[in-house]
């Protein structure tokens, strides 16, 4: 196929293709962008031209454009790039297009320059197409986020970073930009290495944070530091991870735990109703880790539903069945129960479906009750005489409910209930219409949830290891349990949950060597290890660090939530699979020998 191009020569764009109104009728326009949409109406040519802006009816009419023009545009195929200089018509009242911007005029085309042609398209970029799978629009990513969806999501993110700069500015934050070679980071993901072309064998690691270098920057003065910092993690990936994210990464001198709630809760009301339009109540609501995970079951739960746990360890307790009392009455033992509105509709075998979930959660099991009449005498084996109203009310149960229940080690069996709680609560999202509601439909429930445990047992490797890093303070008052119970020890550890997701994390941080010290071997890590992994931050520590607290912010899955998407992938202009490729440029791939060797590298 050969076509004829006209370069653009002296021809520059009068206007974008969302800008036109009523008021342009009788200019002269010059328009440019992709042909998004060509319709033939009997001889008359309607192409709807667009750029990132928006869409502009152009038409070829044969009386005032001509027959050659109009014979040249009719070659005109999706996508191709081109240029249109014509006068702006108001549109005849039948042909108004109100969902459009520029749907009160169209342009009647006096020229036109074919500035670029496009081959048959992997797949069509505008709406009327269904959508492409996945991993054909990441392979054409370029031709993916021409659709106006993405496009706008791209100006969102540009808005909110903006949004964000400005807003830390103004509290005197300094941005200061931290090294994307260095020393591993030690936030418990893997790392990116790159080898050292100069030194052989050694190899820098690509920032899973700035963690490091934020404190450091707060040892050297800067008192009030942020940055829109890339962070890469090579760790398994999620519709919320991508191996590169970016953090608004925040630290501040002088500052406890509610200075960076009010810097943050101030950031965050600016960004909504500068980029969403909408009032955002500040302070957010603040719950403990144990109140969380004892109400909701999850350390990030979505209180835009409802179905909060009940404890009811001390009536279970006392119940003759040993599976509905035994869990309970074992040290540090729970038993939870939830309450379904009107749930005595759910079938026996959704119910039992419900117990493979929490099962698979961790749970040793789910009793479940309907509240009715009929059922009582059964329920009273389990709990007899007033045992039962005691448990209803518990419950805050009524006719028609059920109430699922289960016990055991408390953390475990919280968070096991808590994975139902969420697959029910989508159902009740939706009743409340939630789900996929437009921002300014949308509830934003924020929460603080705080006084986090310093450090979590992993079973396996038969060790305590931090629950976030090593740099957290441990509450003052449980300092001495360090070294003989490091379970007790909570700390000034908090997280930022906004509808379920966890927007961020961020600690009072450790500002003494005497203490980091403590921690440090608690995790196993000796004097010399610390040296090898992050001396400079110990040494540091040395020459007096003022006290100092900070957060990271996932901007990646703060703008999906504002653009109301599932995953990060449609906020990132070029994200990577699941399997941490790169569709479009085939990366990860090999690399040549030359640079192999140049780098001291053998591989098998
Ligand atoms: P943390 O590791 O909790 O803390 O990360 C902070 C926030 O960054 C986001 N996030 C991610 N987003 C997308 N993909 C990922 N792979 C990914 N990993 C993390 C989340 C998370 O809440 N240095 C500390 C912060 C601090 O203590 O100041 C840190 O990085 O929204």
């Amino acid at each position: 196929m050969t076509h004829t191009l006209d370069a653009l020569g002296d021809w520059r764009r009068s206007h974008t293709c969302g800008a036109l109104t009523k008021a342009d009728a009788g200019s002269s326009v010059t328009l440019m962008g992709w042909v998004h949409r060509t319709r033939d109406h009997g001889g008359v040519l309607f192409i709807d031209l667009r750029d990132r802006y928006g869409l502009t009816q152009v038409v070829f009419y044969p009386e005032t454009g001509g027959k050659t023009l109009i014979e040249r545009a009719s070659h005109l195929g999706s996508e191709w790039v081109i240029a249109v200089r014509g006068t702006v018509n108001p549109r005849p009242a039948d042909a108004l297009n109100p969902n459009m911007a520029t749907g009160e005029i169209e342009v009647d085309v006096r020229e036109l320059r074919i500035l670029s042609a496009c081959e048959p398209l992997p797949f069509q970029v505008n709406e009327e197409h269904q959508l492409a799978g996945e991993d054909l629009r990441l392979k054409y990513r370029y031709l993916d986020l021409r659709r106006p969806e993405l496009a706008q999501v791209l100006a969102l993110r540009h808005k909110a970073a903006l949004t964000a700069r400005a807003y830390m500015t103004s509290q005197s934050f300094l941005e200061i930009e931290t090294p994307l070679l260095v020393k591993p980071t030690p936030e418990g993901a893997r790392d990116y290495v790159v080898p050292s072309r100069v030194h052989h064998g050694s190899f820098y690691a690509l920032p899973q944070s700035p963690q490091l270098y934020k404190q450091t920057l707060m040892i050297a003065g800067c008192d009030r530091y942020f940055q829109l910092a890339r962070c890469l993690r090579d760790e398994d990936l999620r519709a919320d991870r991508q191996p590169e994210h970016t953090q608004i990464d925040v630290e501040m001198s002088f500052a406890s735990e509610e200075d960076v709630f009010a810097t943050v809760e101030g950031l965050f009301t600016t960004l909504w109703k500068e980029c969403l339009g909408v009032d955002v109540k500040a302070p957010f609501l603040r719950m403990t880790y144990d109140e969380a995970m004892r109400t909701y079951g999850s350390d990030k739960p979505d209180l835009r539903f409802g179905l909060e746990f009940k404890d009811v360890t001390a009536i279970c307790a006392q119940s003759p069945r040993n599976v509905v009392a035994n869990g309970a009455k074992a040290p540090g033992g729970i038993a939870v129960a939830m309450t379904i509105p009107g749930g005595s509709e759910i079938s026996g075998t959704q119910l039992r479906k419900f117990e493979d979930v929490v099962k698979q959660a961790g749970a040793g099991g789910l009793s479940f009750f309907k509240v009715s009449a009929a059922d009582r005498e059964k329920q009273q084996v389990i709990f007899p005489g007033e045992m039962l109203d005691q448990f209803l009310a518990a419950c805050g149960a009524k006719d028609g409910d059920a109430i699922v229940f289960t016990n055991g080690p408390w953390e475990r069996t919280c968070k096991a209930l808590g994975v139902l709680r969420s697959q029910l609560g989508q159902a009740e999202l939706e009743k409340k219409g939630l789900l996929g509601a437009a921002p300014d439909k949308q509830e934003w429930r924020f929460l603080w949830v705080r006084q986090f445990p310093l450090f979590e047992y992993n079973d396996e490797a038969k060790r305590w290891e931090p629950k976030h890093h090593m740099f957290t303070m441990p509450n003052p008052e449980h300092l001495e349990y360090l070294e003989t119970d490091p379970g007790k020890v909570y700390a000034q550890l908090y997280d930022l949950v906004l509808n379920g997701n966890e927007l961020g994390s961020g600690s009072v941080r450790i500002h003494r060597p005497d203490i980091q010290e403590r921690v440090m071997k608690v995790i196993g890590l000796s004097h010399e290890e610390a040296y090898e992994k992050f001396g400079f931050l110990l040494d540091a520590y040395r020459y007096a660090s003022p006290p100092h607290a900070g957060i990271g912010l996932g901007l990646d899955r703060i703008i999906m939530l504002m653009a109301g998407r599932d995953s990060i992938r449609d906020v990132i202009a070029f994200p990577k699979t699941a399997s941490a490729s790169s569709l479009m440029d085939n990366s990860p791939s090999p690399i040549d020998a030359v640079s192999l060797k140049e780098l001291g590298i053998k591989h098998s």
